[in-house]
């Protein structure tokens, strides 16, 4: 949510910052500005992306030490003056800043009571002008971040600069994400690797409460009482490469297409074909504590909490272990009881979502055992972390996820095959898993190559303002996430029930206006689907059936067949046309499919 990058080093800052900002405009894109330091702050800073504020930037815009800013506005509305960087009145002092600052009411009081004019709506303005303070008060500018810092309330990632002191910048974080990268004799920050990994591989994640400075020849950290911390570099796997589209038209169309591929990887050297057992050595538990659990709690948001509805399903189902899935957000604000005997397991693709990260510093606090299911390594989830399963399905930079949801349900599936294989789960019923795991890239494949037809039916479908989900069990949670999909990038808008659910209410939503999409796999609740089908067809209601066969009645105007697999797996495949559904729905009807609108990547904030 909101992109920084920060550069210090020989090389002109801007181009860089630029470079920078559209890597990570996916965590925000309603407003970008950049500042340079050159004998006093340069400043260029736009409604609008950041292509547009790239046109504002003149050649001459020299500086070798710079900060730039994508935003996803909280605190006033986007526009040119609302845009980061913030200065402060005497345009000294260049902040950039992501998260919210919860007391930049009462601060930005006592400064007006002060004489100090603002130039903007933003919490943000608040912290340049209290720097600048500081400024004049204290010898370096870390200092002066650190004891402004002490006199705000909330969450923040920030970069700093001061015209004064035109070879440092100073980062700071407290609950919104800050990597340093290292390059050779320069240094560069950012919110996100995105921005990075053009430059270099070598980052350092800041914790809480951490602040740096960086200069051209290195960087120190320091904890915020001011003892300096030591930080060991880590090397990212990811390169500039996973981050272009690939050829293909979106982000979104790479990311769904990736999937054979993104799975085989979750699930690559994890697989063992002699025991049928699921080797999970990043879980850090041994056979006596993985037999332990009684219950095991699913906590995440938006589709990470979807995927993990399937998650408990697949572990009842396999290790007959009683699981649930909450929302983080819900759970973290109802002071649960916390309970030894239970696996709590935190699912984040970009392991920084806040509420998420809120919930598992909760759970740690009061004893609880967590594991992680993350895709971005060294994310502060996966820090916090007894221990988890990496997705390795690489960079999600789509503003809606499809290839983390179907990794995270892989990582389920192994999951519940491991707590399975040392409790009940017969051989034979562990064999039949990986067997059908083996064969899930393979039918995605399938699957994927009838997105033409898929094309056809989302044109069909799209004009209509409304469409219904529906499924059962396994199918209840694909059908939260269908809808899901097609609501965020198509604006289309889409509810999801529980077929059973739709007599005892929504049915009376079902007419010629609103189709079904209808999730209905051939298995053990066929016959009860099938019945639901006909409801909704005698009140003139369109289906739109994504099941294993055409049903024998006509009950479906439109039915997508999928490849069958264990029944167990087959919310994996089922999900799979849902996502193209939705994209071809949005590029159907126009819509901006990697950032729609009001949304970002990232949700940083709470
Ligand atoms: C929907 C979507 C969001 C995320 C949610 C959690 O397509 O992408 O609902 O799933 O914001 O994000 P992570 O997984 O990064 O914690």
């Amino acid at each position: 949510m909101c992109g920084i990058v920060a550069y210090v080093g020989p090389k002109d800052a801007a181009p860089i910052l630029l470079e920078g900002l559209q890597r990570l405009e996916y965590r925000g894109y309603d407003s970008a500005g950049v500042v340079v330091s050159n004998k006093g702050l340069k400043v260029r800073k736009v409604k609008g992306r950041v292509a547009d504020l790239a046109k504002v930037v003149p050649a001459r815009f020299k500086g070798s030490l710079g900060i730039g800013h994508t935003r996803w506005a909280t605190h006033g509305v986007p526009s040119d003056v609302n845009a980061h960087p913030h200065l402060s009145a005497d345009e000294r002092i260049a902040v950039v800043h992501n998260g919210i600052i919860e007391n930049a009411a009462e601060l930005r009081a006592k400064l007006e009571a002060d004489g100090v004019v603002f130039a903007s709506e933003t919490d943000t303005e608040v912290l340049a002008h209290l720097i600048a303070h500081a400024a004049d008060e204290n010898d370096t500018l870390e200092e002066a971040v650190r004891k402004t810092l002490k006199s705000v309330v909330g969450t923040y990632g920030i970069a700093v600069i001061d015209a004064e002191r035109p070879g440092e910048v100073v980062v700071a974080r407290n609950g919104s994400p800050i990597v340093l990268g290292i390059g050779e004799k320069e240094m560069f920050a950012a919110s996100d690797v995105a921005a990075l990994v053009r430059y270099t591989r070598q980052v350092v994640h800041l914790e809480d409460g951490e602040l740096a400075v960086l200069k051209a020849d290195g960087f120190h950290t320091f904890s915020s009482d001011a003892r300096e911390t030591a930080k060991e570099p880590l090397t990212v796997d990811w390169d500039a490469g996973h981050y272009d589209t690939g050829g293909y038209e979106h982000y979104l169309l790479k990311e769904i297409s990736e999937q054979p591929e993104t799975i085989t990887r979750t699930m690559s050297g994890r697989l063992d074909e002699r025991f049928h057992v699921a080797h999970l050595g990043g879980l850090n538990m041994d056979a006596r504590e993985t037999r332990g659990f009684r219950r095991v709690k699913i906590i995440g948001c938006g589709s990470a909490y979807y995927s993990g509805q399937i998650g408990a399903q697949l572990i009842e189902e396999l290790a007959r272990i009683p699981s649930d899935a909450e929302p983080a957000s819900e759970f973290r604000y109802r002071n649960p009881v916390v309970d030894p005997d239970t696996l709590y397991v935190a699912i984040s693709q970009s392991g920084e979502t806040y509420d998420t990260l809120a919930a598992v510093q909760e759970l740690k606090r009061k004893g609880g055992r967590v594991i992680g299911i993350v895709n971005a390594v060294g994310s502060a989830i996966a820090r916090e972390v007894d221990g988890g399963i990496y997705l390795h399905a690489g960079p999600e930079v789509s503003v809606a996820s499809t290839k983390a949801f179907t990794s995270t349900c892989l990582a389920f599936a192994l999951l519940a095959l491991h707590l399975g294989r040392v409790r009940d789960l017969s051989p034979a019923d562990g064999r039949r898993i990986v067997e059908g795991l083996r064969r899930l890239p393979g039918q995605i494949e399938q699957v994927l190559g009838q997105s033409d037809r898929i094309a056809e039916l989302a044109k069909k479908y799209a004009p209509h303002p409304s469409m219904m989900f529906v499924g059962r069990v396994r199918g209840y949670p694909v059908a939260r996430e269908g809808a899901q999909k097609l609501k965020e990038i198509s604006y289309v808008h889409a509810e999801a029930y529980p077929a059973s659910e739709l007599k005892h209410g929504p049915l009376a939503l079902i007419g010629p206006d609103m189709p079904t999409v209808a999730i209905v796999p051939d298995d053990e609740l066929l016959d009860k689907n099938l019945t639901t089908l006909g409801e909704i067809r005698a009140r003139g209601g369109q289906v739109l059936m994504v099941g294993h066969r055409e049903p024998d009645a006509k009950l479906a105007d439109d039915v997508i067949v999928i490849p069958k697999n264990e029944i167990e797996l087959d919310p994996i495949l089922l999900t799979i046309p849902l996502q193209l559904l939705a994209y071809y729905a949005a590029v159907a009807l126009g819509r901006d499919v990697d950032k729609p609108r009001n949304l970002a990547k990232s949700v940083t904030v709470e």
